[in-house]
């Protein structure tokens, strides 16, 4: 049985792939900078490099400070899906935030590398996140993964984290990037913060509402992830998002309709409100970024999800 290494794997993302990854035969070892939360009862088996959790789900420790990545989890893995880094939504933007958001994608990525060039390993292919913060905002016609990154907080660090990870490739290691859009979860992530609002009754639409927002279903990205690792004709730069985006106003009405049958008052939420909340952060909730799926279509990928309604229907 194959085992995939999920860095960050404790997150949104990581909890549906583990599970998805379970179901189709895989061992998952969770690399995470504080396994024993998850795993404190369990017993530390000497040749996984990890606590086994339940099934087959295992968590081990890694110290990206310390440049610490355990030699057996690591010796045991045969696939490595790379998720880790700091939230980008989750705290105001401050100086120190952005170094703890770069940071801890860079070095969680050198670590990888450093521990992969030192340690005896049977590791084939890698797949790392990456984000369409990369792009934008929209030019005309739809970003495609040759476009440059964006000047900005943003597309400075989604360079970085990809530069990061590509010397895994001068081991022979494939590397496969997927520029994530907005994860749609009913779990937590984008979702959850849209759907505060109408708890009070109010769709709350970001500024004018005609900002396009290119995202996936959660379930779609894990196949992805699935697909990028099984499929070996696919390596480097892919856009993980669903083949129709929408705008932000469509997005929140029709995620109102589910949730409320449409009861919740739309309501814009002026720029200048958003600007004083956000800080630097409202400038990405107001981009418009409208990405391509073409490529992924092109290596095969078929998406169960591909329009809002069909998502949001089935995530609510
Ligand atoms: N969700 C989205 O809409 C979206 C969109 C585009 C890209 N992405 C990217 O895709 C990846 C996975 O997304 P997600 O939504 O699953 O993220 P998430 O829920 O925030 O989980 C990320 C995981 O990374 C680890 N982590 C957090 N802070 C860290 C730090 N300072 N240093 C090292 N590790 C840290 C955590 O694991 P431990 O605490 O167990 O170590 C955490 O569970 C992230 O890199 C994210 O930026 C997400």
């Amino acid at each position: 049985m194959a085992t995939v290494m999920i860095t960050g794997g404790t997150g949104l993302v990581g909890s549906a792939l583990t599970k998805l990854l379970v179901n189709n035969g895989y061992n998952v070892v969770i690399l995470s900078r504080n396994p024993l939360k998850t795993a404190q009862e369990h017993e530390y088996e000497g040749r996984i490099g990890a606590f086994r959790s339940s099934g087959n789900v295992y968590y081990s420790r890694w110290d990206i400070e310390k440049k610490y990545i355990d030699p057996a989890a690591l010796a045991n893995t045969d696939h490595i899906i790379h998720l880790a880094g700091a939230s980008v939504a989750e705290k105001r933007w401050t100086a120190s935030r952005k170094k703890e958001i770069l940071e801890s994608r860079t070095r969680s990525s050198e670590l990888l590398v450093k521990a992969l060039r030192e340690h005896p390993h049977k590791v084939r292919d890698l797949i790392s996140a990456s984000a369409i913060g990369w792009y934008g905002p929209d030019k005309g016609t739809p970003f495609v993964e040759t476009d440059p990154a964006a000047p900005g907080f943003l597309g400075d660090t989604c360079l970085a984290w990809e530069n990061s990870i590509s010397p895994v490739e001068e081991q022979g290691i494939r590397l496969v990037k997927l520029r994530m859009g907005i994860v749609l979860s009913h779990k937590g992530g984008a979702l959850k913060e849209f759907r505060k609002p109408m708890r009070t009754g109010v769709a709350a639409i970001m500024g004018a509402g005609k900002q396009v927002v290119s995202w996936i279903h959660i379930e779609d990205l894990c196949r992805l992830f699935l697909y990028a690792m099984e499929e070996p004709a696919m390596r480097g730069v892919y856009n993980a998002v669903a083949p129709v985006p929408v705008s932000n106003r469509e997005l929140t009405i029709t995620l109102s309709e589910h949730i409320t049958k449409g009861r919740a008052i739309p309501m814009n939420v002026p720029e200048f409100v958003l600007k004083t909340m956000l800080g630097e952060m409202s400038v990405e909730v107001l981009k418009s970024a409208t990405v391509s799926s073409e490529k992924v279509q092109q290596a095969g990928f078929e998406f169960f999800y591909p329009t809002i309604q069909k998502a949001i229907r089935d995530l609510y």
